[in-house]
C-alpha cells in the first residue's frame, strides 16, 4: 500500500491524541458534593483494582468453564476498598494512580480505631487502646491529605464499621469500656478532618438485628448524633451505613427472624424497616439520616441460627448489585461494602484472633483470617448469587 505524507501526518496526529496507556486521564474539574444530595444518583461505585485482582485470581483458579465465565463478571462490580491498617493507605495511593472514570465514586472504608472490634476478636486492629494520637496523625491525617490532593475525584466513605454500635450494646464488656473514649474521639476527628468538598461520609450504624431493637434505637441514634455534633455537624455527612459485612435482607417481609420469640421487640425486621425506624430517630436526635446498605452477601436468607451470627455464614450468596434504585427515599444506594470472598475471621481455634462465632455450626469452615481470600467461599457466593450473574 502506498502511503502519502499527508495520511501519515493525519495518522500521527490521531495517535498523539490518544492518552498513552499508562497515562491517567485527569477529570478536569473539582468535584463538589453536598450532604444534602444523594451522590449515587450522579456517580457509580467504582470497581476498585484490588477486588478486581482478587476476583481475577479466583477466576484463574476455577476449572469449570461456565463458572469461570460468570466469576469474571464479579470483577466489574463496584465495591468499597478497606483501609484497615496504616500500611494499607498505600492501596488508596495505588488506586488513585489507576484510571478511574470521572463518573465513578471511589468507596473507602475507614477502619483502624484504637482497640478496634472491641466486642469480638476476629478483626482486632493494629492500634491499641490509647493510641489515639497515632490514629489521628498516622492514619486520618494521611488519608485526608490524599483526598485533598485529589480534588477532582469523588469519594464515598464508610466511617468505622461497628464502633459506635458496640458502645451502645456492648458497653458492659471491659474492652468496649476501655475503647469508648477513643472511639468517640476518633470518629469525631475522622468526620471533621475528612469533611471535604469531594467527599460524602456515612457513619456506621450496625444493622436491624443490632440497633434495631426497640430498646436500642433511641440510644443508638443519640450516640451517633452526639459524635456528629462533637465533630461540628460536618456538611458532608450524609447519614449512615448499615448491614456492612452483614447478611440481612433489604426488604424480605415478613423478616427473616419474625418468628423468633423475641421478634415483638424488634420492628426493624429487614434493613428497609431499620433505615426507616433508625432514620426517624436520627432526625429526632438532629443528625442527617440517609443510608447506604450493604447487599454484597445477602442474596440467600434463612441460613443463620440466630440473628447475631456474623462470621462467614455458610450457604450465603452475592446479593443485589450496587445501585441507586433502592425504592426508598432514605436509602441512597445498595453497595458492596464487604468484598465478597474475603473472610470475616479465622476458623482456626488456635489463632490469636479466633472468635467462637467463626466456629459456630452455621459458619463456613475452614476460613482464613479476616480479610484474607477464601476461594471456596467466593465460589459458593457466586453459585448462590441472587440475582444470578
Ligand atoms: C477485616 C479487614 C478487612 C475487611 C474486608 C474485616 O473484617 O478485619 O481486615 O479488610 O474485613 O474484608
Amino acid at each position: 500500500m502506498k502511503t502519502s505524507t499527508a495520511s501519515l501526518l493525519a495518522l500521527a496526529t490521531a495517535v498523539s491524541a490518544l492518552p498513552a496507556p499508562s497515562q491517567k486521564r485527569a477529570c478536569d474539574a473539582p468535584v463538589t458534593l453536598s450532604g444534602t444530595e444523594n451522590p449515587f444518583t450522579k456517580y457509580t461505585l467504582h470497581p476498585n483494582s484490588f477486588y478486581r485482582a482478587e476476583v481475577e485470581a479466583a477466576v484463574e483458579a476455577i476449572t469449570d468453564a461456565s463458572l469461570k465465565e460468570t466469576a469474571a463478571k464479579v470483577a466489574d462490580v463496584g465495591s468499597f476498598l478497606w483501609l484497615d491498617t496504616i500500611a494499607n493507605i498505600e492501596k488508596l495511593k495505588t488506586e488513585l494512580a489507576t484510571e478511574i472514570p470521572c463518573e465513578n465514586i471511589l468507596g473507602l472504608v475507614v477502619y483502624d480505631l484504637p482497640g478496634r472490634d472491641c466486642a469480638a476478636k476476629a478483626s482486632n486492629g493494629e492500634l491499641a487502646v490509647g493510641e489515639i494520637d497515632r490514629y489521628k496523625t498516622e492514619y486520618i491525617d494521611v488519608i485526608a491529605g490524599i483526598l485533598k490532593e485529589n480534588p477532582n475525584q469523588a469519594f464515598a466513605l464508610i466511617i468505622e464499621p461497628d464502633s459506635l454500635p458496640n458502645l451502645v450494646t456492648n458497653i458492659d464488656e471491659q474492652a468496649c469500656q476501655a475503647s469508648a473514649t477513643g472511639y468517640r474521639e476518633g470518629v469525631a476527628y475522622a468526620l471533621t478532618e475528612l469533611n471535604l468538598d469531594n467527599v460524602i461520609m456515612y457513619m456506621d450504624a450496625g444493622h436491624g438485628g443490632w440497633l434495631g431493637w426497640d430498646a436500642n434505637i433511641k440510644p443508638g441514634a443519640e450516640e451517633l448524633a452526639a459524635v456528629y455534633k462533637d465533630a461540628g455537624s460536618p456538611s458532608q455527612l450524609r447519614g449512615i451505613s448499615t448491614n456492612i459485612a452483614g447478611w440481612n435482607s433489604f426488604d424480605l417481609s415478613p423478616g427473616e427472624f419474625s418468628d423468633a420469640t423475641d421478634a415483638p421487640y424488634n420492628k426493624a425486621q429487614n434493613e428497609k424497616q431499620y433505615t426507616t425506624l433508625f432514620g426517624a430517630a436520627l432526625q429526632t436526635a438532629g443528625m442527617p439520616n440517609h443510608a447506604i446498605v450493604d447487599t454484597g452477601r445477602n442474596g440467600v436468607t434463612g441460613l443463620r441460627e440466630e440473628w447475631g451470627h456474623w462470621c462467614n455464614v455458610n450457604g450465603a450468596g452475592f446479593g443485589a448489585r450496587p445501585t441507586a434504585e433502592t425504592g426508598s427515599d432514605l436509602v441512597d444506594a445498595f453497595v458492596w461494602g464487604k468484598p465478597g470472598g474475603e473472610s470475616d475471621g479465622t476458623s482456626d481455634e488456635s489463632a490469636t484472633r479466633y472468635d467462637s462465632f467463626c466456629g459456630l455450626s452455621d459458619a463456613y469452615k475452614p476460613s482464613p483470617e479476616a480479610g484474607q481470600w477464601n476461594q471456596a467461599y467466593f465460589e459458593m457466593l457466586l453459585k448462590n448469587a441472587k440475582p444470578a450473574f
